[in-house]
C-alpha cells in the first residue's frame, strides 16, 4: 500500500540538528535549533514551571479527558496574557480552545478560515517562519506573500510593506508575527503597528496574529502592544498562542487558539467549531502543559517567579547579541553589525551569499538553515570567538 512512497529530502530546520548531531567536531556550534539555550547550551525548564508541575503532580487524581476545549482555565489566563485588560472587555467576543502547541493553532485557525470562507487568501511574510506555509497551506487555504524585510537596511520593508497591504481585497486574512520576527527579528515599531491597523481597519482586512515569544523581544507587555492595538480596533482577530518558548514547555505542546469575532453570537458559533475541527483531527487536546501554564499564571508567587526567570532569558539574548556584534566588529570594521543588537528575540538572518552559508556548515562546522537564519540563543562566552571567527572567514564568498 505504501510502496509508492518516496522517502522525504529532511524538513530544512530539523536536517540541520540531524547534521550538527552527526559532526563529530568537538568544537562544532548549533546556531540552527529554534529553542532557547542557556550558557552552558542546556534549554532549562523554568524553575517556576517545574515547580507548578510538581504541584500539579501531587495532587492529580484522575487523568480523564479535558473536554474539547481544554483547559478552560488555561485559555482564560493565557488570552489574558496576551490582551491584558482588553480580553475582559472582548470576553463575550472571544472563542479560545486549547492547542497542540502554537503549530496547532496556526493549524486550527487555518482550518476554520477554510470551514468558513474557503476562498480566503492568508498573507504571509516574505520571509517568514519555515513551518508557516506548510502548517497552513496543507489545510487547503490559499497562501500568497507580502513584502516584510528590507536585507540592505536589516530592517522591516515598511513602504513596500504597507503598499502591498493596501492593495489587498476585503477580507483577506493578514499573518502578522506579534514580536520577535522568525527568521528576520526585525519587528514593527508602535507608529508602524498603528499605520498596519489604520489599513486593515479601512480596507476590512483580517489580522491573524501568531504569538510565539511574547515576553523574548523585550518584556511581556511591550511584546504584545501592536496585538492589543489591532483587537482593540479591528472588528475580528485571530490569534495563535504557544507556550513553547516563554514557558519553556516545548515538548508538553501547550498552545491556544482564538477568534475574537464582531460579535457575541459569532464567537459562540466559533466555539462549536474549533470544539468540532479539534475533535475531528485529534478529539481532545493533551492536558498537561496547559495545566502547568495556568498554574504559574494563577499563582502570585509561581507568576513572579517566572517573569523573573523571562526577563533574565531576554537579558541574556540581549547580551548576546551586543557580545557577537562587537566581536565580528573587532576583526571587521570596515562593517556594520549593529543591526544584531537592534532587532529582537533568539534570530537573526546572517545575510550571507549560499556559499558562505554552505561553508559555514561544511567547512567551519557552525550550522544554520541554509537561509542563514541564527538562533542567537546558540553562541555564549565560550564560543562567540569560534563564532565570530568563522563568520569572518566566510564573509564575501559569493
Ligand atoms: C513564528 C513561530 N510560530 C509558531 C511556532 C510554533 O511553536 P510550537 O512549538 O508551540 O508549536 C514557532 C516555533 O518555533 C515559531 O517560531
Amino acid at each position: 500500500m505504501f510502496g509508492n512512497l518516496e522517502t522525504l529530502a529532511p524538513d530544512p530546520i530539523l536536517g540541520v540538528t540531524a547534521a550538527f548531531r552527526r559532526d563529530p567536531d568537538p568544537t562544532k556550534v548549533d546556531l540552527g535549533v529554534g529553542v532557547y539555550r542557556d550558557e552552558y547550551g542546556n534549554t532549562p525548564v523554568p524553575a517556576a514551571v517545574r515547580e507548578a508541575e510538581r504541584a500539579l503532580l501531587a495532587e492529580q487524581r484522575t487523568k480523564v479527558y479535558v473536554g474539547p476545549a481544554g483547559n478552560l482555565e488555561f485559555n482564560e489566563r493565557i488570552v489574558a496574557l496576551a490582551l491584558g485588560p482588553l480580553a475582559g472587555q472582548l470576553r463575550e467576543r472571544t472563542a479560545t480552545i486549547q492547542t497542540v502547541g502554537g503549530c496547532g493553532a496556526l493549524r486550527m485557525g487555518a482550518e476554520l478560515l477554510h470551514a468558513a470562507a474557503p476562498d480566503s487568501v492568508v498573507h504571509v511574510s516574505d520571509p517568514t517562519w519555515a513551518n508557516h506555509e506548510p502548517l497552513l497551506g496543507n489545510s487547503g487555504i490559499a497562501l500568497e506573500r507580502y513584502p516584510y524585510y528590507e536585507p540592505a537596511t536589516r530592517s522591516v520593508a515598511f513602504d513596500r510593506m504597507l503598499g502591498h497591504i493596501d492593495r489587498l481585497p476585503a477580507g483577506a486574512v493578514v499573518l502578522l508575527h506579534a514580536c520577535c520576527h522568525n527568521p528576520t527579528g526585525v519587528d514593527l515599531g508602535p507608529e508602524q503597528w498603528r499605520a498596519v491597523a489604520d489599513v486593515l481597519e479601512r480596507r476590512n482586512l483580517v489580522p491573524f496574529v501568531d504569538l510565539a515569544y511574547q515576553g523574548f523581544g523585550d518584556d511581556l507587555e511591550a511584546d504584545v502592544a501592536g496585538l492589543r492595538l489591532l483587537a482593540a480596533r479591528l472588528p475580528t482577530l485571530l490569534l495563535a498562542i504557544s507556550c513553547s518558548k516563554n514557558f519553556g514547555l516545548y515538548r508538553e505542546r501547550a498552545g491556544a487558539f482564538a477568534i475574537v469575532a464582531e460579535n457575541a453570537a459569532t464567537a459562540r458559533a466559533i466555539a462549536t467549531h474549533q470544539a468540532r475541527t479539534g475533535r475531528r483531527m485529534y478529539s481532545m487536546p493533551p492536558d498537561h502543559g496547559a495545566a502547568i501554564a495556568a498554574r504559574v499564571l494563577v499563582d502570585p508567587a509561581l507568576r513572579q517567579a517566572w517573569e523573573a526567570e523571562l526577563a533574565a532569558m531576554v537579558a541574556r539574548m540581549k547580551q548576546l547579541r551586543t557580545l557577537l556584534a562587537g566581536r565580528l566588529a573587532a576583526r571587521r570594521p570596515d562593517l556594520d553589525f549593529s543591526w544584531l543588537t537592534r532587532q529582537r528575540g533568539m534570530f537573526s538572518l546572517l545575510g550571507l551569499a549560499p556559499a558562505a552559508i554552505t561553508a559555514l556548515c561544511g567547512e567551519e562546522h557552525v550550522y544554520m538553515p541554509p537561509d542563514g537564519r541564527i538562533n542567537l540563543a546558540g553562541v555564549s562566552d565560550a564560543n562567540v570567538d569560534r563564532v565570530a571567527d568563522s563568520i569572518t572567514r566566510v564573509i564575501g564568498r559569493r
